[in-house]
């Protein structure tokens, strides 16, 4: 943001004051301070159809609202509760576009049946559901395991809808219920529905560790809220957001996993209007240590109590019981990561601005004389002429198409800004045609709604309408974005929307869309419905055969099917680098793997220190662009003396190499839901010690990461989990075991710890070239890290990095190359795949091969064994195969004999 509007929000600013704390919330606060008020499923009103079962819920007074619980399961073990009023006077807000499935449509049996209780039972049985009746309780069983009850803490509450009293609302200004109208600072909110809220708990059996629920400052583990804030879920422009806050940021995944040894379970709570969890763990603090002689007969607990200003209570119980059928769970729902073209894994230089053309090319220019590859060059806000989006500032960029030819001439790529709001220029076509269209929000009297941002006076685009969205995309279309070329990508930014001077930097909630509903009632889409927009917009541009690449700064549960996001402004400080990996861990499991933070930080100069290190951890995380903010120093990789140029282009060089196994991690991710950063819980998920490790995690099941986040480090505690485990540096190859104590490894500037685990198979180039497209020109390794039986294996996953031949004419290849009892063996892993690829493997790197090889042999269907000559490093236990040129496409045996 310009520097002259902005008060930083850092501890004891008055920018603080910008941003509600939980007590300053209304809803919050009635739903806390509530009725508490009991329920009883009437269920003599039960009704079991082929979608679920309704059941009314009656409550104790007659003021309150009757209830209509609505209970369905899918097959692969996901439970959804819906409560609605049994008879509203008018319908609540239902979140679309957010489920790409609702696969819900398990039949029930019912079980026992009794006054106080039924019991319901699908699919094969072992889990069942039970209605209490009063008071009212909802429990999901694994047997006669507990997993989850709803209403345990009978917190359910929702507020009714009321006719308004009056017609003229702001004759209620004496009323200091607040029901009607609230104000916060100088911001006036008119509800034109009145209280809406809705609120329930849930009790977890048996947890003490819950995740998830992205955007915070915050511990991957997240906190017991007793003392201090609740966790909101209100996407908001936070300007150098405070640490370990539990201010809501840019966006929102109203999704919880709680983990314990032999399960882990994920919660959705569908809701995009503002939300607040609240979360307790029993026994904690002092009930902990009052337990603690009778520990055993204490039940561990956790419970959760969300609440939301508007909508339907809308849960969606994923019962596991693993992680990855959790991660695969939730992308049944909510859909799966999108396969990102290859060139946006590589890295991406991004400044706001770039001054112009000149320096974009010099820029270019520089990554070639320093022999740093990189794919992507970004233009911020400055591009454009006079912050009109789809336009270009004449003076700066006058042949835009040439820029875009010059960088395209190496194979690099554009990534433009495009923000949600408009510049109100009645001048403008691009702005009449969208006040023409209809395409604005508008104010609550029905003018369209005026707010401000970097062009000043704007109007927001109304992306709830697809009327407003297929406008939107179309402006992407190439004859109608003039300038751009399909090398040019898009960057949506200020999209939860930021306003300037608007209440707490966004709209106003009584703002109108599509439809007539409140802008309360969808906020934390907005960001989500732009790129969902955008992104159309991109594919449509390539008839539908090319990968789009969208950078959204808000998201919700979902956006993993459009975009990549990253964690907004940032600082470049030592604790903003260490908190980016719990931020970036929990995307991860929230879904939303393409995730990554401003490598440097934002805000601020970094030392060159800093700066490496975070070019280290950056380049460890899925999405990887530095980054920096206007006014500060210029800070391209080469500016900081050579030994820093050295070390950083170390690190993106050997990202590139990586590129092969992120790739295949993305592929797995698109077709398992495994996120490619994993927390280290999810590969080890019965090591108790590990679950609030959030320093280190692993990059697919194969690496462990341990970036440098501290100052100074002379030595990095590292935890290599696992007992009978093998784990290997990737440097040296010095063998480590796990499951032991931590590993105070020395490290110096230049170290970036990294381990592989035993018994995978990690791919790399053996060349970086000078971006993503010459990659295919360069062979590949293999690196096998033996385990303690002597057995590796892993995938590769190939196709052509860009368009969607992969999935519509199944033009990709997926082979597994596994080394089992001295044969190393590379076969076909998906029968469908056809990608025909001229790839080879030059070398295969064996770690932990305990002794020297007699005789080594190549053999391929149909032809004569070819010795193969062999490295064998004694003291490293390495065994290394080079100059092999063999096809990675073709089936082959390499066999070991000692
Ligand atoms: C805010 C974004 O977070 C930042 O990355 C960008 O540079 C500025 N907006 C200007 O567009």
């Amino acid at each position: 943001m310009a520097q002259e509007t902005i008060v930083s929000v850092v501890p004891n600013d008055e920018g603080q004051q910008q941003f509600k704390k939980c007590d300053q919330i209304l809803f919050y606060r009635r739903q806390t301070l509530g009725p508490n008020l009991q329920y009883r499923a009437s269920l003599d009103t039960l009704v079991l159809s082929e979608k679920g079962v309704r059941v009314e819920l009656e409550p104790e007074t007659q003021s309150q609202a009757r209830l209509l619980l609505f209970v369905s399961a899918s097959r692969d073990g996901t439970v959804r509760v819906q409560i609605d009023e049994l008879w509203p006077i008018k319908t609540r807000y239902r979140v679309p576009d957010v489920l790409t499935t609702e696969p819900f449509g398990e039949q029930f049996r019912v079980g026992k049946k009794t006054s106080d209780l039924v019991s319901l039972t699908w699919g094969a049985g072992h889990y069942q559901v039970k209605v209490w009746a009063w008071p009212f309780k909802l429990d999901v069983l694994c047997g006669e395991e507990e997993i989850v009850t709803f209403n345990h803490r009978e917190k359910l509450h929702v507020e009714m809808l009321q006719e308004r009293p009056s017609e003229n609302p702001e004759e209620h200004q004496e009323d200091d219920s607040n029901l009607w109208k609230e104000t916060f600072r100088q911001f006036v909110d008119i509800k034109a529905n009145g209280p809406s809220s809705v609120g329930a708990d849930v009790c977890l059996h048996g947890y003490s560790h819950v995740y998830g629920l992205p955007e915070h400052a915050d511990r991957l583990m997240l906190s017991d809220t007793r003392d201090g804030e609740a966790y909101r879920l209100y996407n908001l422009d936070v300007f150098a957001y405070d640490l370990h806050s539990r201010l809501g940021l840019y966006g929102s995944v109203p999704l919880v996993l709680a983990h314990k040894s032999d399960r882990t379970v994920g919660l959705f709570w569908l809701n995009a209007s503002e939300t607040l969890v609240d979360i307790q763990y029993c026994p904690h603090g002092k009930d902990e240590e009052a337990a603690s002689p009778v520990r055993r007969q204490v039940p561990r607990q956790t419970h959760l109590r969300w609440v939301s200003e508007s909508g339907l209570i809308d849960l969606m119980v994923m019962l596991g019981p693993s992680p990855s059928q959790v991660f695969s769970q939730y992308a049944q729902l909510t859909g799966y990561q999108a396969l990102p073209p290859l060139f946006s894994l590589g890295y991406h230089q991004s400044r706001y601005s770039y001054k112009d053309d000149a320096d974009v090319k010099a820029v270019d220019a520089g990554f070639d004389q320093h022999n740093i590859p990189y794919d992507v060059i970004w233009l911020d806000i400055d591009h454009t002429d006079g912050m009109r989006y789809f336009t270009w500032d004449p003076i700066l960029y006058p042949n835009p198409v040439g820029l875009q030819r010059h960088l395209e001439a190496r194979s690099r790529k554009l990534v433009v800004i495009s923000d949600p709001h408009i510049k109100m220029d009645p001048d403008w076509s691009l702005y009449c045609q969208a006040r023409d269209g209809g395409h604005f929000v508008k104010d609550r009297e029905g003018q369209i709604y005026q707010g401000s941002c970097w062009p000043g006076d704007s109007s927001y685009l109304d992306f709830s309408s697809p009327a407003t969205r297929a406008w939107y995309s179309q402006r992407f279309a190439l004859e109608r974005y003039t300038g751009s070329t399909p090398s040019l990508f898009v960057w949506n930014d200020m999209n939860e929307p930021s306003v300037f001077g608007g209440p707490e930097q966004t709209m106003p909630k009584d703002a109108v869309h599509h439809g007539g509903w409140e802008h309360r009632e969808q906020h934390n889409l907005y960001g989500f419905q732009q790129h969902m927009a955008t992104v159309q917009g991109l594919i449509t541009r390539s008839g539908g055969l090319e990968r789009p690449f969208v950078l959204s700064r808000s998201f919700f549960a979902g956006s993993q099917r459009f975009c990549a996001v990253w964690t907004g402004d940032n600082v470049a400080s030592w604790d903003y680098l260490n908190i980016s990996i719990p931020m970036i861990l929990s995307l991860s499991l929230a879904g939303i793997a393409f995730c990554g933070a401003d490598v440097g930080g934002f805000v601020k100069d970094p030392d060159p220190e800093l700066l490496l290190r975070w070019y280290q951890a950056g380049s460890l995380t899925p999405f990887f662009r530095g980054h920096s903010a206007q006014f500060t120093r210029r800070r391209e990789p080469w500016l900081f003396g050579d030994q820093v140029t050295d070390a950083i282009r170390c690190v993106i060089q050997e990202r590139y190499l990586l590129l092969p196994y992120w790739y295949t991690l993305f592929h797995k991710s698109h077709t398992t839901a495994m996120p490619p950063l994993r927390p280290m819980w999810v590969e080890f998920p019965r090591e108790q010690n590990i679950f609030t490790v959030d320093h280190q995690y692993m990059i697919g099941g194969a690496l462990l990461a341990c970036p440098i986040t501290e100052q100074g480090a002379t030595k990095v505690k590292v935890w290599l989990p696992g007992s009978g485990e093998v784990w290997y540096d990737i440097e040296t190859a010095q063998q480590f075991s796990g499951g032991s104590s931590l590993l105070n490894l020395p490290v110096t500037l230049d170290t970036v710890p990294v381990f592989q685990r035993g018994g995978t198979m990690v791919p790399r180039r053996t060349v970086c070239g000078s971006c993503t497209a010459d990659l295919h020109h360069y062979p590949l390794s293999l690196t096998m890290a033996l385990d303690s039986q002597g057995e590796a294996e892993g995938e590769l996953y190939l196709d052509d990095g860009y368009s969607f031949s992969y999935r519509d004419s199944n033009d990709f290849s997926l082979r597994r190359i596994s080394l089992q009892s001295d044969s190393l063996i590379c076969r076909c892993a998906n029968q469908m795949g056809l990608y025909q690829s001229d790839e080879t493997v030059y070398s295969v790197t064996i770690l932990g091969t305990r002794k020297r090889p007699a005789k080594i042999t190549l053999q391929k269907p149909g032809s004569q064994d070819i010795p193969l000559t062999f490295l064998y490093d004694k003291a490293r236990y390495t065994l290394t195969l080079e100059g092999l040129n063999i096809a990675v496409g073709k089936d082959w045996d390499i066999k070991i004999v000692f």
